[in-house]
C-alpha cells in the first residue's frame, strides 16, 4: 500500500486534557479513507492535524509527526502546505463572492493572472465536483444563493483549484439532504482516482458505501484501521464492535 501521508505516534492535548493519544497511521494513496468514532472522540482534531491547523492554534500542544511524502509538515511553509493538504468544513463556507471568483481567489493569490487559465481551470475543476453544468451559465452570481449541496461542492471544487494531493473533509454531507449527499459521495469515488481522500463521517452506512480504508478513533485513540469491508464484516477489536453495533451512541 503507497501512502502519501504518515502520522507517527501523534498526541494533542489542550490544557491538560489529552484529546489524540499515540496515533499512528498510514494514509492510503487515491484511496478514500474514513474516520469515524463518537462524537468527541479526536476526529476533527485529527484531520486539523494533518494540515497543520494544530500547530497554529493556542492552547493545543502536538507531539509526534506528521509526514507528507516523507517530510515533517513542520518543516514544510504553511502556505505550501494548505494548498498540498486541501480542507472542507463541515458546513459549506464559500467566500460572499461570486461562483467565479471563489474559484479564482486562491489561484490569484498564487499569482496566476491570465485569463484563459482562469477560466479553464473554473470549468475543469467545477466540472470533477459534478456543478459545471449547473452554474455555467451564472458564474457571476453570488455563491451564498446556491444551494447548500451546491454550496459544498463548490467548495470542494475550490479546494481543488490549487492541485492539492490530498483533500480533507470534515462532516461535508451533515448538513445535506440525502440527494446532496449522494452527490457528493459519486463525486468522491470518482476524485480518488486523482486525490487522496479523508473524510470524517458520523453516518456508518456512508462510510460503508464509499470508504476503502476505515479508522475507528475512540477516546483520542486510534482503535483499528483496516480495509473498510475487514472492519465492518469483522471488526478485530471489541471496542469496535460496540461501536458499529450503536452502543456509544
Ligand atoms: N480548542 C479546544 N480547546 C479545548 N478542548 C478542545 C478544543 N477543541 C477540541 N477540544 C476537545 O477535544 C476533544 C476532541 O474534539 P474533536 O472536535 O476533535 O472531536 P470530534 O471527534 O471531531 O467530535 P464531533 O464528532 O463532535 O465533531 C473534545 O473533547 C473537545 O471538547
Ligand atoms: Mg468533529
Amino acid at each position: 500500500m503507497e501512502s502519501v501521508m504518515s502520522i507517527r505516534d501523534l498526541s494533542v492535548s489542550y490544557e491538560h486534557k489529552t484529546v489524540l493519544e499515540g496515533v499512528s497511521l498510514d494514509i492510503p494513496s487515491r484511496r478514500i479513507t474514513a474516520v469515524i468514532g463518537p462524537s468527541g472522540c479526536g476526529k476533527t482534531t485529527l484531520l486539523h492535524c494533518m494540515n497543520g491547523l494544530i500547530g497554529e492554534e493556542p492552547g493545543a500542544v502536538r507531539k509526534g509527526n506528521v509526514l507528507l511524502a516523507g517530510r515533517s509538515i513542520d518543516a514544510i511553509p504553511p502556505e505550501e502546505l494548505r494548498r498540498r493538504v486541501g480542507l472542507v468544513f463541515q458546513t459549506p463556507s464559500p467566500f460572499p463572492f461570486s461562483i467565479y471568483r471563489n474559484m479564482t481567489y486562491a489561484l490569484k493569490y498564487y499569482g496566476v493572472r491570465d485569463k484563459k487559465k482562469l477560466d479553464a481551470a473554473v470549468e475543469a475543476k467545477l466540472t470533477m465536483a459534478g456543478l459545471y453544468d449547473e452554474v455555467k451559465d451564472e458564474l457571476g452570481k453570488s455563491a451564498l444563493k446556491l444551494s447548500g449541496g451546491q454550496q459544498q461542492r463548490l467548495c470542494i471544487a475550490r479546494a481543488l483549484t490549487v492541485e492539492p494531493e490530498m483533500l480533507l473533509l470534515d462532516e461535508p454531507c451533515s448538513a445535506l439532504d440525502v440527494k446532496s449527499s449522494a452527490v457528493i459521495e459519486q463525486m468522491l469515488t470518482e476524485l480518488k482516482k486523482d486525490y487522496t481522500i479523508v473524510i470524517v463521517t458520523h453516518n456508518i452506512p456512508q462510510a460503508k458505501r464509499i470508504a476503502d480504508y476505515t479508522a475507528f478513533l475512540y477516546d483520542g485513540r486510534l482503535v483499528e484501521f483496516a480495509p473498510a469491508e475487514e472492519l465492518f464484516s469483522a471488526p478485530r477489536e471489541e471496542e469496535t464492535r460496540a461501536f458499529l453495533s450503536g452502543v456509544y451512541g
